[in-house]
């Protein structure tokens, strides 16, 4: 659903590079969070997958489509799989909770019908059923972000982005928050969220990606920032030496196809559209394998093993 290969950016006039040669799989129906340290390159991520941003070096693929290839015409085809929350809301002021949600299914066309039926639905998705008449001024921070995920779930798209949805909002609204975003995961729809929270991160015990100075340094299943985690990859996997065996079983490798039901074939690189994603989540942890004519990094793709959540998805 969401590749990186050998992705470099530096901005212009700037010496180091946001994102150094960063290789990442986020499978469909995945949740990750992307931690670091202020200026790790969090954001710089999520732009480039909006394709707001465009790279230096390397590939991105998203639900299908090669980024640097995609024309400019087709950009708005891209952000409308792909939801975004960020941290300050950015709702607008004038507009009812009603109307913020409705706006978004309004600027893609969608019918009266629609609008009616399906912004009340996601309204109580996010448990603000009653609150539709309410300006953002009368909702608190927790209150108001649930109206903008809302919003940016409106049309179901395969791809929820959120960049510190959490970082204006105080412990227990955070992990409602991202609890929230969890349950939108188990819909099927992908979630990518960048975050400071160590507590929110730790208490959810998802796939954790780590950024330092641009540098992707860890990537964890089920992890947290400290003790008990699994590692995902190690690390000289993403420099592409392969001397070692992994420590811990790798999913190509292993012939236990049943792990893997529900593969996405044609996910990266296929062509149909994913609009089709919510309700198709594996039984599993999101599956790793690709195709086997799919493209590779030339130093590899990061070997991953075998999800450790056989979870209720
Ligand atoms: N538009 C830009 N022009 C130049 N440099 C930029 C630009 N955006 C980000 N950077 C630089 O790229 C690096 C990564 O920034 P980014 O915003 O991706 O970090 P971040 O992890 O999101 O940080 P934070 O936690 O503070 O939001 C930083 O050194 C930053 O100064
Ligand atoms: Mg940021």
């Amino acid at each position: 659903m969401i590749l990186f290969e050998n992705v470099t950016k530096t901005y212009p006039r700037t010496t180091r590079p946001a994102l150094d040669d960063v290789n990442l799989e986020i499978a469909r129906g995945e949740f990750a969070f992307v931690v670091g340290t202020s200026g790790s390159g969090k954001s710089t991520m999520m732009q480039l997958v909006m394709k707001e941003q465009d790279v230096t070096r390397g590939r991105i693929l998203v639900a299908g489509r090669d980024l640097d290839r995609l024309p400019e015409r087709k950009v708005p085809a891209l952000r409308r799989e792909i939801g975004c929350v960020f941290q300050d809301f950015r709702l607008l002021p004038n507009k009812t909770v009603f109307q913020n949600v409705a706006y978004a299914l309004q600027v893609l066309g969608s019918s009266r019908a629609r609008i009616r039926q399906t912004v009340p639905e996601t309204l109580e998705l996010v448990g603000l059923e009653g609150m539709e008449k309410r300006l953002p001024h009368q909702l608190s921070g927790g209150e108001q972000q649930r109206v903008a995920i809302a919003r940016a779930f409106v049309n179901r798209p395969p791809i929820l982005l959120a960049d510190e949805p959490t970082g204006n909002l105080d412990p227990d609204t955070s992990l409602g928050i991202v609890q929230l975003l969890d349950r939108i995961n188990r819909t099927g729809t992908t979630v990518v969220m960048a975050t400071h929270d160590t507590v929110t991160v730790n208490a959810m015990r998802k796939r954790v990606i780590r950024l330092d100075r641009g540098v992707l340094i860890s990537d964890m299943e089920a992890g947290d920032y400290t003790t008990g985690s699994i590692p995902r990859v190690r690390l000289e996997e993403t420099s592409g030496r392969s001397s070692a065996e992994p420590e811990v079983s790798d999913g190509f490798d292993d012939a236990d196809p049943a792990a893997y039901a529900g593969d996405h074939h044609g996910d990266d690189h296929g062509d149909e559209p994913d609009g089709d994603a919510a309700g198709e989540q594996s039984a599993t942890m999101a599956p790793i394998g690709r195709d086997a004519d799919a493209p590779r990094a030339k130093g590899g793709i990061f070997r991953r093993h075998k999800a450790v959540q056989t979870s209720d998805r």
